[in-house]
């Protein structure tokens, strides 16, 4: 069993929606309720745990009665930065066990993603979701090649991020003691020197981002309920 942290508390603007992203509808249901909805199913998700804007709170706290999600255990305030979001989630936790962070704007995730990931977090203790790099990649400074760095070594990293609780209590303690912003969990557990291992997962579970990613996101909604039927 584990449980999972969900930023929900940004404000999408490269999305240029003029609101919370995670509120436009992807198919029948806005996009952070898919998202949800994907560890509401999940047998081995103990429970969410919700970052949100203050704002937001009453929007959320309806939309999850009126989509069914029961999981939600505590919304918590988000803060300004995605990484105080988490944090301000692992304040309302102090359960041993695997924990997972999952973006609230990634609702493609596959189930057995995040049952690799949390084998391999209680195992290891720390586990991230990723893909080989499938482009050509360069090293550039203002806009010049330095050099062709070797592809076969470059993973694209996504989330869920998986942790063993006190891994991850101790990572975003010490990141905060020092002013550390990183761009992901895993930077804060890897500066400790804990090995972060990679789980493969799949191209298709990208972040709704930009209005090409939504427009990407309801073609594979369509192919994923096709798979479902
Ligand atoms: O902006 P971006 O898509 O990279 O954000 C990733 C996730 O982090 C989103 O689900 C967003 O709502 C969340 N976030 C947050 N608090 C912030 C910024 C982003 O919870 N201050």
């Amino acid at each position: 069993m584990y449980t999972v942290m969900i930023p929900a508390a940004g404000s999408g603007q490269r999305m240029g929606a003029g609101h919370n992203k995670l509120f436009l509808m992807l198919g029948d249901k806005p996009i952070f309720i898919h998202t949800l909805d994907v560890f509401e199913r999940d047998q081995a998700c103990a429970g969410i745990i919700l970052a949100v804007k203050p704002e937001e709170r009453q929007e959320i706290a309806s939309m999850l009665d009126r989509y069914h999600i029961t999981k939600v255990k505590e919304m918590v305030d988000g803060g300004s930065e995605r990484q105080h979001s988490v944090a301000a989630c692992l304040e309302a936790h102090n359960k041993n066990g695997v924990v997972l962070v999952h973006d609230a704007a990634r609702p493609f995730v596959r189930h057995s993603v995040i049952a690799n990931l949390v084998e391999s977090a209680t195992r290891f203790g720390a586990a991230i979701a990723g893909v080989p790099a499938k482009d050509t990649m360069k090293l550039a400074s203002s806009g010049i090649v330095e050099k062709t760095v070797e592809r076969d070594s470059l993973w694209i990293v996504q989330t869920p991020q998986a942790f063993r609780y006190d891994v991850l209590k101790e990572a975003a303690h010490q990141a905060q003691v020092e002013d550390f912003l990183g761009t992901d969990e895993a930077m804060l557990v890897e500066r400790l020197g804990y090995p972060v291992h990679i789980v493969e997962s799949t191209y298709d579970n990208v972040k709704m981002t930009t209005p090409e990613d939504l427009a990407f996101g309801e073609v594979l909604l369509g192919k994923r309920q096709r798979e479902e039927r």
